[in-house]
């Protein structure tokens, strides 16, 4: 308690009709008297919502039907189809061979049962079309599309990464007809250390469950799943009934360069562009590549508007020039891949990468 004493005495205070009239001062800010009351218990409990830790509860994460929470993927519906999908004649006969006609006939399904469960992996070099592919095939399907970046599902909680793919597949079953895309697949990555390996043991072993479903239904449930690198791929994974039709992805070839060329200048102002020629002169390029090259062609058409003043369209000029500062960036996946084909084509698991890199001379 304060001592009264040390109180300063009343009488040594400053006459009030001394002080200067308030009244003359600019209107003041609203005084604490005229604020309305501050209400501490709703600020600590905002507080305590944003400090909150936000640590897994397992009865809420348990719930398949739990529509509280905002799942960390979305549900979509695919426009497009495998018209939509320029060139590639190969992956596309192979994917209805291997892939589109059983699945799209349910009587097949229920007949061979379990053999037609398995899923496909897409496989090949960055940016060439496995998401587009996968996308086309939920639409060829009219199925639903749920795409998963193994990376995103992947948590540090213990328990959690299976959680999160358990609900993954739960969704589609709710959702079926419906595609799970599984991107990133080398991220459960069975063969790149013990300690990983480790780590993800339970993962993998989710996932095969989720894969065989043994507990659940799975029909009307299409699993593709997409890696740059195969050879990381768990083993367990590839076994029958799973993840066990390989599809190669390769570089675009002439037809496919045209077609992602015509959509990416789709909406651009463009003026006497060839796009057959540009087409060949992109030899090696990957999707993403061409896209690259029309973003960096509008760019100098852009600049050059801006410094003249006067609007100007994008030309072969431009794409040319672009062609000649993008690299192909797809090479370095092709020198692992040489290793690989040479190295470790266990069972004949890459003879189409073997068959690509003879025909073009890169092995
Ligand atoms: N055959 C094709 N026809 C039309 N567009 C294509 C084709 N192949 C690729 N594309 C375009 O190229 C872009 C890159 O393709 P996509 O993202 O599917 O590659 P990816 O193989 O999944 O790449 P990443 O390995 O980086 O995930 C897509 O946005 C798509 O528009
Ligand atoms: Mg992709």
């Amino acid at each position: 308690m304060a001592d009264p004493s040390q109180f300063p005495d009343p009488s040594q205070l400053q006459d009030p009709s001394q002080l200067p009239d308030p009244a003359q001062f600019p209107d003041p800010a609203p005084g604490p008297d005229s604020m309305p009351a501050f209400d501490w218990r709703t600020a600590e409990q905002q507080l305590s919502d944003v400090v909150q830790p936000r640590f897994v509860q397992p009865s809420a994460a348990d719930g398949e039907d739990d529509p509280g929470e905002e799942p960390a993927w979305d549900i979509e519906t695919s426009h497009i189809g495998l018209a939509d999908v320029g060139g590639m004649t190969e992956v596309k006969k192979r994917l209805e061979a291997a892939f589109l006609a059983p699945m799209r006939n349910p009587e097949l399904r229920r007949l061979y049962g379990k053999s037609l469960r398995g899923g496909l992996l897409l496989y090949g070099p960055p940016g060439c079309g496995k998401t587009f592919i996968a996308r086309a095939v939920a639409g060829e399907l009219g199925a639903k599309f749920i795409t998963v970046s193994l990376s995103d599902v992947l948590d540090i909680y213990i328990g959690q990464s299976e959680r999160n793919l358990h609900e993954v597949f739960a969704a589609a079953r709710r959702n079926a007809p419906c595609v799970v895309f599984l991107d990133e697949i080398d991220a459960l990555g069975g063969k790149r250390s013990s300690l990983r390996h480790n780590a993800m043991r339970g993962t993998v072993n989710q996932l095969l469950t989720e894969l065989d479903g043994a507990q659940s239904d799975n029909d009307g449930v299409f699993v593709l799943a997409a890696t740059n690198h195969p050879w990381d791929v768990d083993n367990a994974l590839r076994r029958p009934g799973r993840l066990d039709r390989t599809l190669l992805v390769l570089p675009p070839d002439q037809a496919a360069r045209e077609a992602v060329l015509r959509y990416h200048l789709r909406d651009r102002p463009i003026e006497g562009v060839d796009l057959v020629k540009l087409a060949k002169k992109t030899d090696g390029y990957s999707g993403a590549d061409l896209a690259h090259i029309c973003e960096s062609a509008a760019e100098s058409a852009l600049l050059d508007s801006a410094a003249s003043g006067r609007v100007r369209m994008i030309g072969m000029r431009d794409l040319l020039d672009a062609v000649g500062q993008v690299q192909p960036s797809i090479e370095s996946w092709f020198a692992a891949a040489r290793n690989v084909a040479m190295f470790a084509n266990e069972g004949g698991m890459y003879d189409d990468l073997v068959a690509f890199l003879k025909k073009s001379r890169k092995l």
